[in-house]
Parts: C-alpha cells; sequence; structure tokens
C-alpha cells in the first residue's frame, strides 16, 4: 500500500490496482480491472483507510457477470455491460450509451483503453482562460491523472479526478490525445460517468422556461434514460446541466448524488437505468451537432463535472454545492467583499430616458441607500427600442450630451458606483458592425436566416471578432470607470454556421464549442484588465445560470421575472446548485410587470433580501411613505448583509414549485444569528390558526430570542418548531398576523445569554 498523504486528502494505490481519493468527507475508489480498463468500486462517504481485504470486497460487487456477451474471447471471460466502469465505451459487450466516440476517415472506432500509468498533482491554479474550478496553494486539491492507452488506434486517454480538502465533491474531466499518424474525429465526449450500484433515487432537474427557470421536477426512475439537454448555444431557460439523484425528498436526510458541469454551452446531462437496476450518471458536451476533429499530436479537453455527494438529504447538497461553487469555482474575493446594493432602470424606464431623468433617480437612489447606479439596456447607438444598434458600444448623445465620462463622474460624486449593461456577443443590422463585417455573423450561407429579437449573434467563434468587440468596450469600461457591469445575451443561436470555421478549414461541428470558448475569451479580456469590476451575468434573465458563467461572474440576474411569488420557485430551485451570493434579488413595482400581480412592499423585500438585493422600479414616483420604508429596509439589509448573501441557506417545509408555503433560512457559521422566511401564496380558508416550523439547524443548547421579543430554547424551536404567524381562520380579524394572499414575515433569531 502506497499512501500519500496531503493535508487531509489521502490517495491510497492498494495492491498496485485500486486507487482510493479521500478526504475527511467522501472516499472515490477506483480500480483496474481484469482487462486493464478502470472500474469504478466506489463513492460515497468516507471510508477511512482501506485494507487489501476491503478492496476484495468492494471488487466483488463489480466482479460478477451477468450478461450473455463477453468482453473478448482471450482477454476477459466478462462482460462490462455490469461491471461499474469510469469512462464505459460503447462497440464492446457493453451496450449502453459510451462516454466516447471517435471516428477515422469515417469509420467508428471501438476503442479500448488500458492503463499505462498514472501520476498525482496538486496545483490548480485559476485560469481566466477556462472556466474550471480552481486551489489556492497546494494544500487544497489533490489531482489524480489516470493515464491509458488503446495501443491498437494510438489514442491515449487521461481521466483527472480531483478531491479537495474538506469538500464533499469530486471534480473530473477527460483528455485525449492523438498519437496516430492521421487526424481523428471525436464525435462524443462526456466529462464524467459516475455508476451507482442501485436505482433506488429520484431524479431532481431545474427546467422552466423564459420568466420562470429552474424549477423543481422530480422523475421516478426507471429502466431506460432520463435526460436534460441544450442545444441553444448556451445552457438555456429550460433545462440546467445541474441534475440530482437524491433517496428520498427528505430535506435533511440521505444520500443524494449530483452533478452539475462547469460550462456555459450546450450540455447534456443524463441518468440511465440498465436492467440490472444499475444506474449510469453522465453528463458532458452534447454529442449532437458536436464534432472535433483532432490532428496528430493534438489533445481535447472536456469541461469539467463537479460531482457532489451528501448523506443529509438535499438541506445537505445545497450546502456543499454553495460552499464548493463559492471556495473553488467563483473569484473567491467575492466572499469577502459586500455585493453592492443596485439600482437599475430597466423597469423603472425601460428606453425611455436621459441624463436627467437618470440623476434624479440616482439622487433619490442614494438618498435612500441604494449604492450602485446601474443603467441597463438603451444607453447606446440609437437605442430606443429592442430592434437597433447592438453592437455600436457608443453612448447616445441625446441621452447623455455630456458623454458617458461626465455622466458616470456625477454618479461617482454622489458616492455611488457606477454599472452599465451590454450585449456583447449581439449585433442589431442597423450598425455599421453588421454592415462593414457581414462575415461576422453566425449564419449558414442558407437563404433562410432566423432573426431574435431583431439581433444576429455575432460569430465568437472567430477570434478576431471578440477582440474587436473588446476594443469597442474598453474605452467605455475606461471612461465610465466602471464598477459593475451586466453582461446580457438575449437571444440563441439558429442555423449555427460560422464562416471563419469554413475559411480555416474547421469543421462545423466544433462551432458551439468554439463559440464558448470566445465567450471565455472576452470575459478574460476584460477581467485580466479590469480584475475588480463585478460582472453580473444575465441571459434574457437566467437563460445561462451555471458555473461556467459563475467562473466569470460572481452574481446573476436568475430571471427577468421579478415578481416574488414567482421568485420563491425560481430561488428554489437555483440554491439546489448554486449559492444564494450568486442570486441577485431586485425588488421591483407593483403591479408587477410580468405578471401583473399585486403584492406588498413588505412581501417583495422580504423575498428579495434572500441573496445580493438591488431595486428596479421608478423611485422617482413613490409615495413617500415607501420610500422611507425602502430606505428603513435598506439600512436593515446592510446590517445583515453578510448573512443574507453568504449565510448557510435551507430550507424548511418543502422544495415544491406547486407548494403553498414557502419556508426558508440563512445562518451563520456559530448557529447564534438565524432569519427565516416564512412566505404563505394563497390565503386558505380555516387551515388552523397555530402552525409550526422545525428548526433542525440551532444549538438545542442556546437560547434564542425571537424578533427581540420571545425567548425559547433551541430545543423547544427544533422539536416542537418556530411558531407562524397566527393565521385568519374566518373569526379572528382582530388577532390573525396573516390575512389575505402574498403574505410574509421575516424572522430574526439571535442566541442570547
Ligand atoms: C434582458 C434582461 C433584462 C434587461 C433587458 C434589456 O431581458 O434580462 O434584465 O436588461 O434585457 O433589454
Amino acid at each position: 500500500m502506497i499512501t500519500n498523504s496531503m493535508t487531509n486528502k489521502i490517495f491510497e494505490i492498494i495492491n498496485g490496482h485500486t486507487f482510493h481519493l479521500h478526504n475527511q468527507r467522501i472516499s472515490y475508489v477506483l480500480t483496474i480491472m481484469e482487462n486493464g480498463q478502470l472500474g469504478h468500486l466506489y463513492y460515497g462517504k468516507s471510508l477511512g483507510a482501506l485494507s487489501v481485504a476491503d478492496i476484495a470486497y468492494l471488487k466483488t460487487q463489480n466482479s460478477k457477470s451477468a450478461g450473455t456477451v463477453k468482453y473478448s474471447p482471450d482477454t476477459g471471460n466478462f462482460t462490462l455491460a455490469d461491471r461499474a466502469q469510469e469512462y464505459p465505451v460503447y462497440g464492446s459487450s457493453d451496450f449502453r450509451r459510451g462516454a466516447i466516440d471517435v471516428s477515422c476517415n469515417q469509420e467508428p472506432w471501438y476503442l479500448d483503453f488500458k492503463f499505462a500509468d498514472y501520476s498525482i498533482t496538486s496545483d490548480k491554479p485559476r485560469n481566466l482562460e477556462t472556466p474550471e474550478s480552481y486551489a489556492i496553494g497546494n494544500e487544497e486539491a489533490t489531482q489524480l491523472n489516470m493515464r491509458l492507452v488503446d495501443d491498437q488506434h494510438q489514442l491515449e486517454l487521461t481521466e483527472h479526478f480531483t478531491i479537495f480538502d474538506n469538500q464533499s465533491v469530486v471534480v473530473r474531466s477527460t483528455t485525449v490525445k492523438n498519437c496516430t499518424n492521421k487526424p481523428v474525429n471525436i464525435e462524443n465526449m462526456m466529462s464524467a460517468v459516475l455508476e451507482l450500484p442501485d436505482d433506488k433515487f429520484q431524479m431532481i432537474n431545474l427546467s422552466g422556461a423564459w420568466l420562470k427557470e429552474r424549477h423543481v421536477k422530480f422523475h421516478n426512475l426507471e429502466q431506460g434514460t432520463v435526460a436534460v439537454e441544450s442545444l441553444k448555444g448556451a445552457s438555456g431557460h429550460q433545462h440546467n446541466p445541474f441534475i440530482a439523484l437524491v433517496r428520498s425528498q427528505d430535506l435533511n436526510q440521505g444520500e443524494v448524488y449530483a452533478s452539475n458541469l462547469v460550462y456555459s454551452g450546450n450540455f447534456i446531462s443524463q441518468v440511465e437505468v440498465n436492467e440490472w437496476h444499475k444506474t449510469r450518471l453522465m453528463s458532458g458536451l452534447n454529442p449532437t451537432y458536436f464534432g472535433w476533429k483532432l490532428d496528430v499530436n493534438e489533445s481535447f479537453k472536456t469541461p469539467e463535472a463537479v460531482m457532489y455527494y451528501s448523506d443529509h438529504g438535499i438541506n445537505g447538497l445545497m450546502d456543499v454545492a454553495a460552499g464548493f461553487t463559492k471556495k473553488h469555482v467563483i473569484d473567491r474575493r467575492w466572499r469577502q467583499r459586500d455585493r453592492p446594493i443596485v439600482f437599475n432602470n430597466w423597469e423603472a424606464t425601460y428606453y425611455d430616458f436621459d441624463e436627467q431623468k437618470l440623476l434624479k433617480l440616482a439622487r433619490q437612489a442614494k438618498r435612500i441607500g441604494m449604492e450602485c447606479f446601474v443603467v441597463d439596456d438603451g444607453w447606446f447607438g440609437q437605442r430606443n427600442t429592442d430592434r437597433s444598434s447592438l453592437g455600436d458600444w457608443r453612448v447616445d448623445p441625446r441621452k447623455f450630451p455630456n458623454g458617458i465620462a461626465a455622466f458616470s463622474k456625477k454618479i461617482h460624486a454622489m458616492g455611488l458606483q457606477m454599472g452599465l449593461w451590454f450585449e456583447p456577443e449581439m449585433v442589431s443590422p442597423d450598425t455599421s458592425l453588421y454592415q462593414e463585417h457581414p462575415d461576422w455573423v453566425v449564419r449558414h450561407p442558407y437563404k433562410c436566416v432566423s432573426i431574435g429579437r431583431g439581433q444576429y449573434v455575432l460569430d465568437f467563434a472567430n477570434p478576431e471578432v471578440v477582440e474587436s468587440v473588446y476594443q469597442q468596450i474598453k474605452p467605455v469600461i475606461l471612461a465610465a470607470e466602471l464598477d459593475y457591469m451586466k453582461w446580457d445575451m438575449n437571444r440563441n443561436i439558429t442555423e449555427a454556421y460560422s464562416p471563419y470555421l469554413t475559411r480555416h478549414n474547421i469543421p462545423q461541428t466544433e462551432f458551439f464549442h468554439r463559440y464558448a470558448q470566445g465567450v471565455n475569451r472576452l470575459y478574460q479580456l476584460i477581467l485580466t484588465d479590469f480584475p475588480d469590476m463585478l460582472i453580473e451575468g444575465c441571459a434574457g434573465g437566467g437563460g445561462r445560470f451555471d458555473l461556467g458563467t459563475l467562473f466569470y461572474c460572481p452574481q446573476i440576474w436568475p430571471s427577468d421575472d421579478s415578481d416574488a411569488v414567482e421568485r420563491l420557485s425560481i430561488l428554489t430551485g437555483t440554491a439546489l446548485a448554486y449559492p444564494l451570493s450568486s442570486f441577485s434579488n431586485h425588488v421591483s413595482a407593483a403591479p408587477n410587470d410580468q405578471v401583473g400581480r399585486q403584492t406588498s412592499l413588505d412581501f417583495r423585500q422580504m423575498v428579495a433580501d434572500f441573496g445580493p438585493l438591488g431595486y428596479e422600479l421608478d423611485i422617482s414616483k413613490l409615495p413617500l411613505d415607501e420610500l422611507e420604508q425602502i430606505k428603513e429596509n435598506i439600512a436593515f439589509y446592510r446590517r445583515h448583509r453578510q448573512l443574507f448573501v453568504n449565510g448557510r441557506f435551507r430550507q424548511l417545509q418543502s422544495i415544491d414549485p406547486q407548494s403553498n408555503e414557502v419556508t426558508w433560512s440563512v445562518e451563520n457559521t456559530d448557529k447564534t444569528e438565524f432569519f427565516v422566511g416564512f412566505y404563505r401564496k394563497l390565503a386558505t380558508p380555516n387551515s388552523g390558526v397555530l402552525n409550526y416550523v422545525k428548526l433542525p439547524m440551532v444549538d438545542p443548547n442556546l437560547t434564542y430570542q425571537i424578533d427581540g421579543q420571545e425567548k425559547v430554547s433551541g430545543a423547544v424551536l427544533q422539536h416542537l418548531g418556530l411558531r407562524q404567524p397566527y393565521q385568519f381562520n374566518g373569526a379572528n380579524r382582530d388577532t390573525a398576523e396573516l390575512y389575505g394572499d402574498f403574505q410574509a414575515h421575516l424572522f430574526h433569531i439571535v442566541s442570547v445569554e
């Protein structure tokens, strides 16, 4: 047994063929099978040091053959169909979908990667070129790189497995290298596979549409495949790359396996159950409309997949996913920095504004405590509607007669930060950018060209286009001394085709991935020059909420639906996979612009409090009492901002988007302070005056004070629960605290002596 101990992450090789990666929380065990390929033995709760006998025991579960087709007459009397594998291939005795498909001269290759050697690395720096998880110093991560070789085809495959100090996470990616003397084509290459020994799970995925993104959906697993995917060039409003497998819907107990991709583009995440109730989870680049030509000696590396594990149910998963994302995906500096309280003019003015109107709003915003003034769409070119001027990133002199620098100086002089909206990947037909460079647009030479929101997508697979967009944007960032940028993306890709790729003899099947790389390149250019600028991601609201975007943008506008009731469902889904600090909330007008719903300012504020806060309504027209209320709300939020943004988030009742009541909380690390948000969507007749919500997270040995009033022990809050506001039952109008639809209460619970 070789043991290599790096702080708390341990890597062991047992009997020369079995590899065990583990830290304080999890173990991951893989083995070299009889045929030389990589088999999977275990992922789950930490097993501690493993003995040779343990390994023999683990291996038996992976050595019984049920299938009839054997691996190979001369090398193995077993079938791959029922072996848990690390990176299975189709075409052997395993008939399920494989993780990699390669062809050469139109001939499919049946691949057979056998173990060659391994290496251990511990440096994983944050590199702006590619969104990937990172570690600081050599103590935070250990990466096992297993090199496998297919001798016959002369392809080399390296499987990367990374574990992190104190994280219930394994990050995987794969590199393939062409060692032949001719080009080959990758037709499919997944980031990760996770084989599980049974199918006693439900699958959760996050799906929806524009204005209702990332609702929690449950699927029962059956023999067959369930997949979520995108072919839109972005992760999309409809599906998210995150999927989870839960043993039960219990919020606090039971095993959960989940996966996500550090990627923003076409993806597939799927779960396949076979005839023997074994589950295979795979996730990676969507193989549809994908192909990559690998020239001699070239390598291709997949995006990373993050495989989460929790044995504390859905809340455990949320904690693992949020903690990992804040520490190892998002730029860590944003954990300490206060997220500015934003005023955004979009729903306040839409395109109808000028400098004077904005300055009036800015003065008001400053007076009531806001911190960053964001000029949304419409400040450039001749942009008075959404049909014009994208790609002409020069300030509109009719709206800003003194230029953007002068305007921004006034904003800064008020003590506000300055933010601007861009949609860098797009171009409107009425711009000189479009007219001078018609071949810079994503467009097939066919006559039929789809146009969305009156705009075209720029060909970000062409590095010259990316560079040119940056050369336009950079002087604006400099002139306005921007503190904040909103990066929007309001249409998806159709008739995907890059004239640049054809000119350079690069297959069009590489387009979508190269486009994603072009987007990364622009982020890299911007953040290299302006590392302290806060970029907020956005794609027609939540059309690109993923780890690939969070690598560059510490927060994302999660939906164009700012209705607080809808946001309950969107935040519930999003928080399964992403930290609260990434979910930007704005208090908007009532009735709400997207659904026409009337809710109270209190209700809207109590929803928006959880995460980075902003306001997006015409504050120049609000009644004085509402303005004073907002001022107080902001002062309150500022006092507790760290907890609202970075506290541990939990669900206390249900994650079902149909649920009429939502109760969630944030807590500090030493469990001395909590906020519990309680929301009831619709009034229900005589549903009981008194109801309780158990608080599993409080310390039973402490005494807590609720809203500065009642004092009660943690044990009571844990076992009886927190008393919800008194409900109206038809007869208690005088004492009822919950009356009518859309009611909320924010409990502040603090430990006292
Ligand atoms: C998208 C965004 C909105 C707003 C508009 C402006 O829809 O999601 O927040 O910026 O574009 O056109």
